[in-house]
C-alpha cells in the first residue's frame, strides 16, 4: 500500500524541496517505486532541479485539463546517473510531477473561489488514487507551498503523514503553533499522522550557541542518540545539547507533535542545481545517513 508523505511548512527555506527529493532519490536506488509531486506553486522548483520537460503540468492536472500519464516524468535515469549505475535495489522507479513556472498558472490559483478549492480537492483525491492504480508506488511524496494556500492544505489532506518542516533558528512559534492547531488538527482527525522534521539544528557546521540553545535532541526520536559514541567526531551534530530557549521543544510540547528526525545544517554541501542529490552524490556525507534515518522513522511510524 502506497505511504503519502507531504513536506510541508510555515515558512519558506526550510529544506522541503531539498529533503523530499533526496528522500525519493534514495528509496528508488533501493529499489522502492516513488511519485514525487512539486505542488509549490509560488517557487517550483523540481523542473529545474531534474531538467525534464513534461507534456502537462500539475497545475493542469488540478485544473481537470491534464491526465496524470501526460504530467508524470520518468526520472529514473536521472537516479541512475547520480548514484553511478549502483542502483542497489534494482528495479526503483521515480516519476515526477512537476509544476508550471508561468505567472499566470499561479493567477489562476490564486483567484481560485472556495468551489474551486473544493473541486480541486477531487483532483487531488483522483490523482493519488490514479497514482496508485496506474503506477503501483510504493511512497508518494508530495512538495507543497509554505503557509495556508488552499492547495498546500489540499495535499496535506490527501496524505497519510504531514510532515512540518522547521528550520532551526528560524522558527516562527506562533506562526507554527497556529498552523498545526488550525489545519493539522483537523486533517490528523481522519487518521493522518502529523510530525515535525527539524532541519539544520546546530552543531556540524553552526555552532550551537548561534542558536540560543540547541535542545532538540530531547526529541529526537530516531537513533541519532546511539549514533554519539561510534561516529566520527562532527557526525553527530543533532544531538548535541545547549540549555535555554528551545523553539523545537515549544511547539512539540504545545502541539503534542512528534519530531520525526532531526537533520544538522551541512554548510559545506552545495545544494547546487547540479548536486541537489547529495544523498547519492555523496553517500559517504553524514547527510546521507540523516536521509536514511528519516526514511527508517517514516518506515517505522508512517
Ligand atoms: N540540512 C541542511 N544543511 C544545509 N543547507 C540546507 C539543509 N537543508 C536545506 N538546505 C539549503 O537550504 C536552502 C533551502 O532549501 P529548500 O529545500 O529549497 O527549502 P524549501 O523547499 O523548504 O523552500 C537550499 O539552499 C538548501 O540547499
Ligand atoms: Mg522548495
Amino acid at each position: 500500500m502506497a505511504k503519502c508523505i507531504a513536506f510541508h511548512s510555515y515558512k519558506g527555506g526550510t529544506g522541503k524541496t531539498t529533503i523530499a527529493s533526496n528522500c525519493a532519490a534514495v528509496l528508488t536506488k533501493r529499489g522502492y517505486k516513488v511519485a514525487l509531486l512539486d505542488l509549490d506553486v509560488y517557487a517550483p522548483s523540481l523542473y529545474a532541479y531534474f531538467g525534464k520537460e513534461p507534456r502537462k503540468w500539475l497545475n493542469d492536472y488540478l485544473q481537470g485539463d491534464a491526465d496524470v500519464e501526460d504530467v508524470m516524468v520518468d526520472a529514473t535515469d536521472t537516479v541512475r546517473e547520480y548514484a553511478k549505475g549502483d542502483m542497489a535495489g534494482g528495479d526503483g522507479r521515480l516519476w515526477i510531477g512537476m509544476c508550471s513556472m508561468k505567472k499566470e498558472e499561479v493567477y489562476k490559483m490564486e483567484s481560485n473561489s472556495l468551489e474551486g478549492s473544493r473541486s480541486q480537492l477531487r483532483r487531488f483525491i483522483l490523482l493519488r488514487e490514479q497514482l496508485i492504480s496506474n503506477y503501483s508506488p510504493d511512497y508518494i511524496m508530495i512538495d507543497t507551498s509554505p503557509g495556508i494556500r488552499y492547495w498546500s492544505i489540499n495535499a496535506l489532506a490527501v496524505a497519510d503523514a504531514l510532515l512540518l518542516t522547521l528550520k532551526v533558528g528560524e522558527i516562527d512559534i506562533d506562526g507554527t503553533n497556529r498552523l498545526a492547531s488550525e489545519i493539522y488538527s483537523s486533517l490528523t482527525k481522519y487518521g493522518a499522522k502529523s510530525f515535525l522534521l527539524l532541519n539544520r539544528v546546530a552543531g556540524y557546521c553552526v555552532p550551537d550557541a548561534a542558536f540560543a540553545g540547541g535542545k532538540q535532541q530531547q526529541h529526537d526520536s530516531n537513533d541519532n542518540a546511539h549514533h554519539h559514541h561510534h561516529q566520527h567526531h562532527n557526525d553527530d551534530a543533532a544531538g548535541r545539547g545547549g540549555a535555554g530557549y528551545d523553539p523545537a521543544g515549544l511547539i512539540s510540547g504545545k502541539t503534542g507533535m512528534q519530531v520525526i528526525t532531526s537533520i544538522p545544517c551541512y554548510c559545506d554541501i552545495q545544494f547546487s542545481s547540479k548536486e541537489f542529490l547529495t544523498a547519492l552524490v555523496q553517500p559517504g556525507h553524514p547527510f546521507a545517513r540523516q536521509i536514511e534515518n528519516l526514511i527508517e522513522a517514516m518506515r517505522l511510524k508512517v
